[in-house]
């Protein structure tokens, strides 16, 4: 189905080749001047300089051919030459009507669907989940929706951090605490326990201590390079320990991102690309990529033509460990190999960019991914505090994942409970929706590269520009629709400003949700339906709706509200929320 400002363009494209001149300048845009009219074109004025003639002789040649077709109230020419159009409003109605009754109200999937790799979540295992995952949890769950719901397929990958000196530390400071188990026996025969030696709250307080003592303990941190060597040589009982870590933190990173509601496609990390690394090293060594550099093998990525410096990319110390670098090359092999992607992104801190165009600079230049494949960082901002500076609790250590959903859970219930409109058993099913919805749109909202102010109140207020404020709404045209006693009608023409203004902005919706993601930009979905929300709250202050006495208008009505909360209800699950009932 053809967008709205598709549908009029190509009635503004007949009508300049009907007057004689090129279909091509018949391009209409929603007009940046609501007040003078609907849609306009500014294509008299480009065609003016080609035909060699007064741009407003062009414009009122079009106009008159437009005024012929029935859809438009006016058509007019506008000095210098513009073209005003506005629509009847049954030409409105009768657009929203294909809408309510088109698959995703009228949106085209993309007609060559692309297989899509995307990477975000990125925990690190036996590390406390904490708000430096939060975004890209939140942010690539969005983007992972509005590319299926454009009708490509997209892999979720989480890919984990499972691999690195983080887990060496994490198993010198386990033997350090526990020398008697038997994985770290050189000289065990027998099978490893099936329980797992540690709880996963022993884990991740190991993992800081861990890391503090590396940095004054030179022997400790010996000790974690060292086992880090071992576990990537896969010796037997460093190895066995890391398969009973992973199963203690991946069951608690299941529970966090459930609760969070982020789903992933591939469990898949770091560990799971290290058979790749050797066949990736192997392309670049064939294309003599590579050049030693103080012993280790680094690739020199720098162009001419690049005006900043990019260091070359590190893939082996001298001591024969790889890197980060390293694994998400060896990934980008696996990622080819399994899923033949055409696209992958990562949706990442933008602090690792640099560490993204050198990878990506010497998968190219390596052929580790097809030509045709595209790589894309998106990177992120931090979430600060109201300081301005990376948040943190208020004892001034990291905040926990969990630990920040609970207090906003806690803060949520709190007024609803004050207000009394939720039944008892429905409390906390209700806070975690709106907690979610204040969280993520407090995200989302905002533009992805930005640093923002994480702040509670003004994410959890039910007034504003805030999640919770899309959810009432919402709750708001359920409650009429419970209410009413007819059933939807036919949409009809609207009679005031504030329907026409209603219609008009959902009339948007396809655009708008393709401009969010050509651009990969959820905050594109967030403005669209808090403008949708605040055209319904204007029409439903200004007009009654089930108190209206003509049924045939007050069933119109209903149709109209009913689509407004779909289309909001689609926008915000693209955005990974959702509504209760009540609220
Ligand atoms: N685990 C990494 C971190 O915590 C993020 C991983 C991002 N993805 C990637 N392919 N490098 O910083």
């Amino acid at each position: 189905m053809q967008t709205l400002t598709e549908k009029i363009t190509a009635l503004a494209q007949e009508a300049f080749a009907a007057a004689g001149y090129d279909a091509a300048y018949g391009k209409v845009t929603v007009s940046n001047r609501p007040d003078l009219c609907q849609f306009q074109c500014n294509g008299a004025l480009a065609a003016a300089k080609q035909y060699r003639c007064a741009p407003m002789a062009i414009a009122e040649a079009v106009a008159e051919k437009l005024r012929e077709n029935g859809a438009f109230a006016t058509a007019a020419a506008c000095a210098p030459g513009f073209l005003n159009l506005t629509l009847t409003g049954e030409a409105l109605a009768a657009y929203l009507s294909d809408m309510a009754h088109a698959d995703r109200f009228g949106v085209e999937p993309e007609a060559q669907p692309k297989t899509v790799v995307l990477d975000y979540g990125g925990p690190n295992v036996a590390k406390p989940l904490h708000i430096g995952h939060l975004r890209s949890a939140i942010i690539g769950e969005s983007v992972k929706r509005i590319l299926r719901f454009f009708g490509n397929k997209v892999i979720g990958d989480i890919h984990l951090g499972d691999w690195g000196l983080q887990m060496g530390l994490i198993l010198a400071e386990a033997q350090q605490r526990h020398p008697d188990l038997c994985y770290f026996d050189p000289n065990y025969t027998g099978a490893y326990p099936e329980k797992p030696p540690f709880t996963v709250s022993e884990l991740e307080e190991i993992y800081p201590a861990a890391s503090a003592k590396s940095k004054t303990d030179e022997a400790f941190a010996a000790k974690a390079h060292d086992f880090t060597r071992r576990l990537q040589e896969r010796e037997k009982g460093p190895f066995a320990l890391w398969q009973k870590i992973m199963e203690v933190s991946l069951a608690d990173l299941r529970k966090n991102y459930e609760n969070l509601g982020v789903s992933f496609d591939a469990w898949l990390g770091e560990s799971d690309a290290q058979p790749y690394v050797a066949p990736m090293l192997a392309k670049i060594e064939e294309k003599h990529l590579a050049v030693e550099s103080d012993g280790a093998l680094v690739v020199p990525v720098q162009r001419e033509d690049d005006k900043k410096e990019i260091p070359p990319c590190i893939l082996k110390k001298s001591d024969g460990a790889t890197l980060y670098a390293t694994t998400d090359l060896a990934t980008m092999l696996q990622r080819e190999t399994d899923f033949h992607p055409d696209w992958i992104l990562y949706i990442v801190d933008k602090r690792q960019s640099l560490h993204f165009e050198q990878v990506f600079r010497v998968a190219r230049m390596a052929g580790i991914i097809r030509d045709e494949t595209a790589l894309q960082h998106i990177g992120f901002g931090t979430m600060n505090g109201a300081d301005g500076k990376p948040f943190k609790t208020r004892e001034g250590g990291v905040m926990r994942l969990e630990r920040l959903i609970a207090e906003i859970t806690d803060f949520v219930r709190g007024k609803i409970t004050e207000n009394q409109t939720v039944a008892d058993d429905q409390v906390d099913a209700v806070a975690k929706m709106i907690a979610m919805a204040a969280l993520k749109y407090g995200d989302l909202s905002n533009q992805a590269t930005k640093d923002y102010v994480f702040d509670i109140d003004r994410f959890a207020a039910f007034e504003g520009n805030t999640g919770p404020y899309l959810l009432y709404t919402i709750v708001r045209i359920k409650s009429i629709l419970a209410r009413a006693e007819t059933a939807p009608g036919a949409l009809r023409a609207p009679e005031t400003a504030e329907e026409t203004n209603l219609m008009l902005t959902i009339s948007r919706f396809a655009d708008e949700m393709t401009a969010a993601y050509r651009a990969t930009a959820p905050n594109t979905i967030c403005a669209y339906v808090y403008e949708l929300a605040g055209a319904f709250n204007q029409f439903y202050h200004t007009t009654k709706i089930l108190s209206e006495p003509d049924e045939a208008k007050r069933a119109g009505y209903l149709a109209l509200i009913s689509l407004a909360k779909n289309v909001m209800e689609t926008c915000i699950d693209l955005l990974g929320f959702a509504a209760p009932e009540k609220m």
